[in-house]
């Protein structure tokens, strides 16, 4: 989460009891949209544009990191806490605002035998914009 400064706008974005555990808000602010989400209790807020086509990037479904150690035996971890583009499918680390998956960089390959394999890419795409979230009189308050 950033930290906020002397210099930025407090927003209060709504009662701490409308946005539990779980949920997102997306509040539109003179003219930018941010996404608020509720992490288990820590609050995190970013820029509700995706940095690809300029897609609602909150809007579009939660899900995690897919990790596994060989083929075959897929894992998802921290569920919840990477968003995903609803246009594209690039996907965002919802604490960090980072890139963590970019399926314009995953090509299938394809060998003599005849079978294709998925080789990984990198996740790099960008980052989105993350802003300060605080709790602050039972009210969810954003910097920007
Ligand atoms: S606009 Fe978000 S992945 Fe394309």
């Amino acid at each position: 989460m950033a930290a906020a400064t002397n210099t930025q706008m407090r927003l209060v974005v709504c009662p701490a009891a409308e946005l539990p555990p779980g949920s997102r808000r997306i509040i539109e602010h003179e003219g930018r949209s941010i996404g608020v989400f509720n992490l288990g209790g820590q609050l995190f807020a970013l820029k509700n544009v995706c940095p690809h086509k300029y897609a609602p990037l909150c809007e579009g479904p939660l899900t995690g990191l897919a990790t596994g150690d060989r083929p075959g035996t897929p894992a998802l971890e921290r569920v919840g806490e990477i968003v995903r583009c609803p246009w594209h499918g690039w996907e965002f680390d919802i604490r960090t605002g980072r890139s963590v998956f970019n399926p314009h960089r995953v090509r299938t390959k394809s060998y003599p035998a005849g079978f294709e394999c998925i080789e990984p890419g990198g996740g790099a795409a960008g980052s989105v914009e993350t802003f300060a979230v605080a709790l602050e009189d039972r009210h969810v308050v954003i910097y920007i």
